[in-house]
């Protein structure tokens, strides 16, 4: 296999993570926990959503958050924004990049974001000019990518056609999104054999859950496709309300510990990143998921 000497790890815990947990974290908690991420050595973090507060409650004080935290120069801070209301607010806290999403399924599509897939693009069509015409760079997400939790099996090309009108309205990069972690090796073999025939690997992410225990394999042949953009959420925390059965991210500390032992370099400070993970299991109240969180409970 084909390994690159450096991986950028996409930290999506402050969003993708505590947008799917029961209890509210405190403003001050979520503000703490991103100085301590800030920390880590990571250089992208996702801090939290412009979305609807009624759809996700749990990311409410999305203005004071982003308001609150001390931001390092050498960090992007970027946020989840759905819509033009959704861009206002994150053009107010003046968050450095924006994320928007839909997915590669119909029914996902409408149970996530209320709108049919062609109804979402001029939404995205809006928002993505004027982020961009405020300075700001767009990532964009396609989420059901391996498979839908209505539909079951997703095509390759309803990815390829949403990614095709995605990267046309302008976005930098593309996170493949395995929203409710049914992805295999082989199958991401066979995806990602398609999206690069008509993407630069540069500009693809990928945004893997761990439901079924596979997150680690799909990144390694990811990684031999020539992928070196991961997201991740410390702990594994993590998935999408509005997709039934979708359990944690692929944890950042577990992904972190492969790539490091593998002599893949991140940046990334390991005591750091795990006084991060402490602090956050902490505020749960909830032993968090990932082996490399087990290992520290076995040991300390
Ligand atoms: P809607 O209800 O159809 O919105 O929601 P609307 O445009 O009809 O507006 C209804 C009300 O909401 C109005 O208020 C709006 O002002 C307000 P009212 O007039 O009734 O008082 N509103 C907003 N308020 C604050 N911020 C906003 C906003 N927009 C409308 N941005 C909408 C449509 C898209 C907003 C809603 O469906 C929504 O917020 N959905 C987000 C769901 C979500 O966050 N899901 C999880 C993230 S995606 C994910 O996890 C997948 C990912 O991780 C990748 C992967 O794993 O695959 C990214
Ligand atoms: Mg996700």
């Amino acid at each position: 296999m084909d390994f690159p000497k450096t991986v950028t790890i996409k930290e999506v815990g402050p969003r993708d993570g505590l947008q799917n947990e029961k209890q509210f974290i405190q403003t001050e908690d979520k503000i703490e926990w991103i100085n301590l991420l800030s920390e880590t050595g990571l250089s992208y973090i996702e801090i939290t959503s412009f979305v609807n507060p009624k759809w996700i409650p749990q990311l409410v004080d999305a203005i004071e958050v982003s308001k609150s935290i001390i931001r390092k120069k050498d960090i992007t801070y970027a946020a989840l924004v759905p819509n033009e209301r959704g861009l206002q607010r994150a053009l107010e806290v003046n968050i450095d990049e924006v994320s928007v999403f839909m997915s590669a399924s119909e029914t996902h599509n409408r149970k996530n974001i209320n709108k049919s897939i062609s109804e979402t693009f001029p939404v995205l069509k809006l928002v993505i000019n004027e982020a961009i015409a405020s300075g700001k760079k767009v990532r964009g997400y396609v989420s059901t990518v391996f498979g839908c939790p209505y539909e079951g099996k997703v095509s390759t090309d309803a990815v390829l056609s949403v990614s095709e009108q995605l990267f046309s309205l302008g976005i930098y990069e593309l996170s493949l999104g395995d929203t409710i972690g049914v992805a295999n090796p082989k199958q991401v073999e066979d995806v990602l054999t398609e999206v690069l025939k008509r993407f630069p690997s540069e500009k693809i992410a990928m945004h893997f859950h761990n439901t079924s225990g596979t997150a680690l394999a799909n990144v390694l042949v990811a990684l031999n496709l020539g992928i070196t953009n991961f997201d991740s959420a410390l702990g594994g925390l993590g998935g999408c309300p509005y997709a039934p059965g979708a359990s944690g991210n692929l944890a950042t500390d577990d992904l972190h510990y492969m790539l490091n032992s593998m002599g893949i370099d991140t940046g990334i400070k390991r005591k750091q990143l795990i006084q991060a993970a402490l602090f956050i299991e902490e505020k749960l109240g909830n032993p968090l998921s990932s082996y490399t969180m087990r290992k520290e409970r076995r040991e300390n």
